[in-house]
């Protein structure tokens, strides 16, 4: 453990590492990988490009001796990747970890929930962005049906893997008239759904404002049938802004990045699958660290180059969006990690 804390250029600390363990999915959500530019051509990382189990275990000591407490395992799909559990056990094993969680599409979960609470997955969220079987099949344009993703959820709860939560993005007219009955489907349930503005992620999901339903209008759609109150974020930084029902049903939260950002506090950092750094959601360039890993850097060579990049860390993109900035180049949240 470093004896002062690693801080960037807006005193920000690094507190949480994203890690994406493959730029696959087998959905196509349109607000993340849209069939039409994902297809059958698509260039996916080969084997070779990605990173190893072992070598992302590497890294994860140096950024947990750097200060990350929480690791979240993204993709793609996490659960694509084979033998998932056996990176859960090698990063659980870490001293130093708060925190270590996954985010996936639920449709391999119910199989392998168990396996990973057992190798020390400590919860998990899950995108389900519709409980309408019609409108949720068409939004992962897999053929998904709602009924395996609410199942899984049951099954990773079983499994101890919670609070589970459920990560909704909201598309004006396309899934906004079921904000209220996906509140009223897991109030009381101890699970936690996150309504999630639709963001401009990426250079190839479409994204325009009028399709984007303020964070305050799903509050309030919510709060009309259960009445809500504001609560405390968890820890500081926290990407959700929290309510509870005022009966007592448990609680929801909100991700506003479009009309309320909340880069101030950001302590997030993304090792996408072939093991670039990068230090914002919306980066266009990251930082290898595939090449030192392979090149037979040292450790504390290593280390380094994850402080420089943080130190000199400036990224506020959502505080700073524009009409011209939704329109730069940016790498897919796939392949970065969500
Ligand atoms: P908890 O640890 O459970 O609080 O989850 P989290 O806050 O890490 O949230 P999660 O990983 O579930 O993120 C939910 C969604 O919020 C992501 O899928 C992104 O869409 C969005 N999100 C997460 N981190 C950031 C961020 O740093 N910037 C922006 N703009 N959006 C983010
Ligand atoms: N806007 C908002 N959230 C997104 N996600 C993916 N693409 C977008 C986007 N364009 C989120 C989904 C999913 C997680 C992996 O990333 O919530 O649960
Ligand atoms: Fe796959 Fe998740 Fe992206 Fe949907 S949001 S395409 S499930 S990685
Ligand atoms: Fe952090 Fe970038 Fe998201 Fe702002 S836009 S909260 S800096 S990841």
């Amino acid at each position: 453990m470093s004896s002062t804390t690693l801080t960037d250029t807006l005193a920000r600390p690094l507190r949480d590492l994203r890690i994406s363990v493959t730029d696959r999915c087998n959905f196509r959500c349109s607000y993340c990988m849209p069939s039409g530019v994902f297809g059958r051509d698509y260039q996916f990382l080969a084997r070779s490009e990605v990173l190893t189990f072992e070598e992302i275990e590497r890294l994860a000591r140096l950024f947990i001796g750097a200060g990350v407490e929480k690791i979240r395992i993204t993709g793609g799909e996490p659960l694509l990747r084979r033998d998932l559990e056996k990176l859960i056990a090698a990063l659980d094993a870490i001293p130093g970890l708060r925190d270590l969680t996954m985010t996936t599409n639920a449709s391999t979960l119910a199989a392998k929930a168990p396996a990973l609470a057992e190798a020390g997955l400590r919860r998990v969220t899950v995108s389900l962005d519709s409980l309408d079987d019609e409108i949720f099949r068409s939004m992962n344009d897999a053929d998904f049906p709602v009924a395996r993703a609410l199942e899984a959820i049951d099954v990773a709860a079983d499994a101890g893997l919670t609070p589970v939560k459920i990560n909704m993005v909201v598309k004006r007219g396309v899934n906004d008239a079921g904000v209220a009955a996906m509140a009223r489907r897991f109030h009381g349930t101890g699970h936690i759904v996150r309504f999630i503005e639709f963001m401009d992620v990426g250079s190839t999901n479409g994204w325009r404002i009028e399709d984007v339903v303020p964070a305050q209008e799903i509050v309030n759609a919510i709060d009309a049938e259960m009445p809500l109150e504001p609560i405390e974020a968890k820890y500081p930084g926290e990407v959700a802004r929290r309510y509870r029902y005022r009966d007592g049903g448990g609680e929801i939260g909100v991700i506003s990045s479009v009309t309320q950002p909340f880069c101030g506090l950001c302590t997030r950092a993304r090792l996408s699958a072939e093991g670039k750094l990068y230090t914002c959601l919306f980066a266009a360039e990251g930082l290898d660290l595939r090449a030192p890993l392979r090149g037979g850097y040292p450790d504390d060579e290593i280390s380094e180059l994850i402080a420089g990049a943080w130190r000199g860390r400036t990224d506020r993109y959502s505080e700073l969006r524009t009409a011209e900035t939704t329109q730069l180049p940016k790498i897919e949240m796939s392949r970065m990690g969500g």
